[in-house]
């Protein structure tokens, strides 16, 4: 399974962390974040890896700015994308289990590398439930081709 992973200038320590990490675990990542600690512009690593998504490139993706907010805003943007900003491993889980989220996001000045490590591993743990969860989501997608 194929983890694609972007960040902007706030996180790049923090990618690199969850990196290592999602490697250990057994996974293999694709980083489309910048490396530099510079002043960058998130909406564009955000595009890249919710395409990498769409795309069937990767299976699901990892955001990572300072709140995780503008990134997962942009990548929502991606027909196709449901990208989840997650501060806690309750919500990590269950944007999988009810919203079949396809891409995580958190806060590199929110969340502290453990607790990242935590809500990724709990995402990529749970299984999306299906059922009446579906026809939610379904609707989502339905919303989405309303769009021009
Ligand atoms: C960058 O300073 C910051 O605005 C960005 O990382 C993110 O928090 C935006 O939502």
């Amino acid at each position: 399974m194929k983890i694609v992973v972007a960040n902007d200038h706030a996180a790049v320590n923090m990618k690199k962390e969850i990196m290592s990490f999602v490697e250990d675990l057994g996974y293999e990542a694709l980083n489309v974040g910048t490396d530099s600690e510079e002043s960058c512009d998130y909406p564009i690593y955000a595009e890249k890896a919710a395409r990498a998504v769409v795309d069937g490139e990767a299976d699901c993706g990892i955001l990572i700015c300072g709140t995780g907010v503008g990134i997962s805003i942009a990548a929502n943007k991606v027909k196709g994308i449901r990208a989840a900003v997650c501060s806690d491993v309750t919500t990590a889980r269950l944007v999988k289990e009810h919203n079949n989220a396809n891409m995580i996001a958190f806060g590199a000045r929110i969340v502290g590398t453990e607790l990242a490590k935590d809500i990724v591993k709990a995402y990529l743990d749970a299984r999306f439930l299906g059922g009446k969860h579906e026809r939610r989501v379904h609707m989502i997608s339905e919303i989405e081709k309303k769009q021009n």
